[in-house]
């Protein structure tokens, strides 16, 4: 009996010999292929998915058992199986108030107490009350942390920038002391605001650097520090330990993954820029998709139909990678935040059973904004050897009024590429145009063949009115989804991450050897390479 991998496959093959841009002969495809949720509409008909695929795509989803799934996520069924533990980091954009238990416990009433505690805290070092050591008022905030500690912060306050009426922030991740000192450099001690953000409290790289961090604090106010510091972690023995004050700690639960972690304390950083206010109307945002993806039907529903174009470009058509293209300066930061969300979770070889999957998993996800992008690597996009799935994001209109010229060249340039990929230029065409510039015989068909453009190349387009709070809330939790959805589908745990361990055991393991310790059980290249950097 075939699957419906087998019938995708065999449809796909069936096919092949279309053009995307032939679909729309059909002449409501552009509105049968795009769907709406709240601010957010994607439009993937400049993809060769037609009903039939689209159809079958659903009926994968559904036979994953995609409906359970996600009731169990929600409920706060312990769906992370290999880390024993819920995966309820929408709780923390839900201003739902009947209980949620896990473990015996209705965890609403302490996200709702912390959030408020944030608040306040956040709001009392906006506004001056609460100061540092000298009473002076905190101009800057060093976030430290990595990861899912860093990455969300780091895009989501870019993102927010036009609301940005706080604190300048910082981002120490990397453990290069190069990172740590050129931070540290242009800031003055007694007025800077020192966040450890680590769940676990044991990243080495975060780790190091606070202790570098909390030695220049005391190297420059002396060494009543406490005032400088809050934490972020869902370790609070771990915190105290640090002597971060339990008052300044901003705890979680093990229940939020650190790739999912930026609605909840991880998010301080974007609440001391732009507030309790906006910070809500992120978590808002997030919420409004977190119901959308609940109640609406497959065919309106975007996470599913993003996923289902995920699925499709990677595991039916072939496609490895897949690039974010965002039209949206703000977000450029998005492609890296992006690809923890996306590669942590689905970068996987097995199923929930611990068997080999059948299916290839999550592919590559990299990016950067347009229009820069279009200057860089583009040209692979439209002429290269591998075709790449491009997504883009752009806002109907931009933050700033008097510059709205520029927009709409950033609007122009965007839709170009999608027009671009989809439609390429044909040989014939490009003839003409070398003829038109002089070229004549070999030299006119040569020319033709380096200016042709082969087209039929997929792309999606996610289009908002403006890259509020609220919609940057809908934008996260739409591709939170997204990845569960194929996590689901390809039948994975989307919230552990074995993989990031065996390099940590390693380097542990290899410090030492960089510190004068013997040299042992390493392989010759290794041993040359210690040898070299030594
Ligand atoms: O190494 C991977 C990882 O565990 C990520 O999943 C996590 O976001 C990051 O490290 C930071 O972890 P922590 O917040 O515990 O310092």
């Amino acid at each position: 009996m075939s699957t419906i991998w087998d019938q995708l496959n065999a449809h796909h093959r069936a096919i092949a010999p279309r053009s995307i841009a032939g679909l729309f002969d059909q002449p409501d495809r552009a509105t049968r292929f795009s769907a709406q949720a709240g601010d957010l509409f994607l439009d993937y008909s400049k993809t060769n998915l037609d009903e039939k695929a689209l159809g079958l795509l659903i009926d994968l989803a559904q036979d994953a058992g995609l409906e359970q799934r996600r009731a169990a996520m929600f409920r706060g069924d312990k769906i992370n199986a290999t880390e024993n533990r819920a995966v309820l980091h929408t709780a923390l954009r839900s201003p739902e108030t009947a209980p949620l238990v896990v473990d015996g416990a209705d965890v609403r009433p302490e996200i709702a107490k912390t959030l408020t505690r944030m608040e306040r805290f956040a709001a009392a070092v906006r506004s001056g009350k609460i100061t540092g050591q000298s009473g002076a008022r905190f101009t800057d905030v060093i976030n430290i942390g990595i990861g899912g500690s860093d990455l969300g912060p780091v895009m989501a306050t870019q993102a927010l920038a036009p609301y940005h009426d706080g604190p300048r922030c910082h981002f120490l991740s990397n453990v290069d002391g190069a990172h740590a000192a050129d931070i540290l450099r242009g800031l003055n001690p007694e007025t800077t605001l020192v966040i450890v953000a680590s769940k676990t409290f044991t990243t080495i790289e975060t780790m190091t650097n606070a202790q570098t961090v909390l030695d220049w604090l005391r190297a420059g106010i002396g060494a009543e520090i406490g005032a400088h510091l809050a934490a972020v972690s869902t370790a609070l023995d771990r915190t105290t330990k640090m002597g971060i004050h339990p008052e300044r700690v901003f705890g979680f639960a093990d229940w939020v993954g650190g790739r999912y972690s930026l609605w909840g304390p991880v998010g301080l950083p974007i609440m001391l820029a732009v507030g309790g206010k906006c910070f809500r109307a992120l978590l808002a945002g997030g919420h409004a998709i977190d119901q959308h993806f609940q109640t609406t039907e497959p065919r309106q529903n975007l996470p599913l139909l993003l996923a289902l174009v995920g699925v499709w470009h990677r595991n039916i058509c072939g496609y490895g990678t897949r690039a974010i293209l965002p039209y949206d300066q703000r977000l450029g930061q998005l492609p890296a935040y992006l690809q923890q969300l996306d590669m942590e979770s689905n970068g996987k070889g097995v199923g929930e059973d611990g068997a080999a999957l059948a299916q290839k998993s999550g592919p590559v996800v990299w990016g950067a904004p347009g229009t820069n992008g279009q200057h860089a690597f583009y040209q692979l996009l439209h002429q290269g050897s591998d075709v790449i799935p491009a997504e883009f994001l752009i806002a109907a209109q931009g933050h700033e009024a008097a510059l709205a010229h520029h927009h709409d060249l950033l609007k122009a340039n965007c839709l170009a590429q999608s027009e671009a990929l989809m439609l390429g230029r044909p040989f014939e065409v490009a003839l003409e145009l070398a003829g038109q510039l002089g070229f004549a015989g070999d030299a006119q068909r040569q020319q033709a063949a380096h200016r042709s453009f082969p087209g039929n190349r997929p792309s999606i387009t996610l289009a908002y009115p403006k890259l509020t709070a609220f919609t940057l809330g809908q934008i996260i939790a739409l591709y939170e989804h997204r990845v569960f959805v194929e996590g689901v589908i390809w039948g994975l745990n989307s919230f552990d991450q074995w993989g990031v361990e065996l390099g940590k055991e390693l380097a542990t393991n290899l410090l030492p050897m960089f510190q004068g310790g013997a040299i042992e059980n390493k392989d010759p290249s290794t041993v040359q390479l210690i040898k070299k950097l030594s």
